[in-house]
């Protein structure tokens, strides 16, 4: 399917000056450039329909809107990367409209088709190009979908909004690439089988906040989730998969089902065995974790996701004691894939698996 985009740039869009002062330390997703795209569903008018770009503005909702009571919303990160020279690379788009497209299954929500979800992020991406910063940042862009027949039974709703908005970002943890530390949820967790842990719909962080403020009362920057069935298998960060590096090179992370499948997880799968390393998805429990920690035998954790990348994991805390992982500092396999993927996502090396689309 292909909908045409109609395109109304802003007429007041935000002038040089401002968006450069903007431009200079824009943190994570605190601002936000002149324009959005927007596509409508209606099952009364036939699908989706009415694919525009235009001045981001706020969505007229009526209170009884389906998604401001039963939650009904799915969203996606993916980030546009500025090259050397001057061009603008997209990592792996197709990855984030598939899993948009399976999200929204998972929701009984109309599935939008991949083509329109790469169009609406590539218009975006063009109209607002200015806003992409230089160095190491990028533009984030969240695409997202909500809910919006106006009726309170609890149904599948028959009308949806899908827009995506674009926002220059830095580094999602303050201290950039440094080691960051780690609380394990003994209290709460974040997916059950059968449940939404492999979908990205805002459910799931709603429910992930009072584990993630526990963390932040303990001190540590995010929250780890053990499994819900036995409550000793790692399965994944608030917002990031985990990887574990061993004396052996070999890397374990924890196998899909409960959890997101990462697309920074997948490529650091991919580019790992390219090198030959030995890339185990196994479930791996927090005593074993301890125990590894303490023997030598681990010598890397790092978590991974598309706003942080890739993040050295360099304390452990939890009701039990906390433990220090490669004495707390950023370890060389961690920072080696690093570069390697952010070399590929800013165009700066060759692109072995076609993962990079060129807006420009
Ligand atoms: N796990 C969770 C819960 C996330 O929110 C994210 C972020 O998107 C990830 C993992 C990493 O996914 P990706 O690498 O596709 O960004
Ligand atoms: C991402 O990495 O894109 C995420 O969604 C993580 C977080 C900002 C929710």
């Amino acid at each position: 399917m292909s909908l045409k985009f109609e395109i109304q740039p802003a007429t007041n869009a935000t002038s040089e000056t401002e968006r450069t002062a903007k431009l200079a330390n824009p943190g994570f997703g605190r601002v936000f450039t002149d324009h959005m795209a927007v596509v409508r569903y209606s099952q009364a008018q036939g699908g989706w329909h009415g694919a525009r770009v235009e001045a981001r503005s706020n969505f007229q909702l009526d209170p009884a809107g389906a998604v401001l009571h039963y939650a009904q919303e799915i969203f996606e990160g993916l980030k546009a990367y500025k090259r050397d020279d001057g061009g603008v690379n997209l990592f792996r788009p197709d990855a984030n409209a598939r899993r948009f497209k399976s999200s929204a299954e998972r929701m009984a929500m109309a599935p939008l088709p991949e083509d329109v979800f790469i169009e609406a992020v590539e218009q975006l991406v063009r109209i607002d190009r200015s806003w992409i910063p230089g160095g190491e940042g990028s533009l984030y862009l969240r695409p997202f979908m909500i809910a919006n027949e106006i009726f309170l039974g609890v149904k599948p709703s028959a009308e949806y909004i899908f827009a995506v908005i674009a926002s220059p970002v830095g580094s999602y943890f303050k201290g950039g690439p440094a080691p960051v530390s780690i609380w394990v949820s003994e209290n709460y967790t974040r997916a059950a089988v059968g449940g939404t842990g492999a979908v990205k719909c805002g459910g799931n962080y709603a429910a992930s906040l009072r584990a993630q403020a526990e963390a932040i009362e303990r001190g540590c920057d995010q929250v780890v989730f053990l499994d819900a069935v036995e409550r000793r298998y790692v399965e994944e960060l608030g917002g990031m998969n985990i990887f574990f590096v061993f004396d052996d090179g070999s890397l374990v992370t924890p196998p899909l089902g409960t959890i997101l499948p990462g697309i920074t997880r997948d490529s650091i799968i991919a580019l790992a065995k390219d090198a030959g390393t030995v890339v185990r998805e196994e479930p791996y429990a927090i005593d074993q974790w301890r125990k590894d920690a303490a023997s030598g035998r681990l010598k890397e954790a790092f978590a991974c996701g598309t706003a942080a990348v890739i993040s050295p994991i360099g304390k452990v805390c939890s009701a039990s004691g906390d433990f220090l992982i490669s004495g707390g500092a950023a370890g060389p396999v961690a920072m080696g894939l690093r570069k390697q993927l952010v070399d590929i996502q800013y165009g700066r090396t060759n692109d072995p698996h076609d993962w990079i689309r060129k807006v420009f």
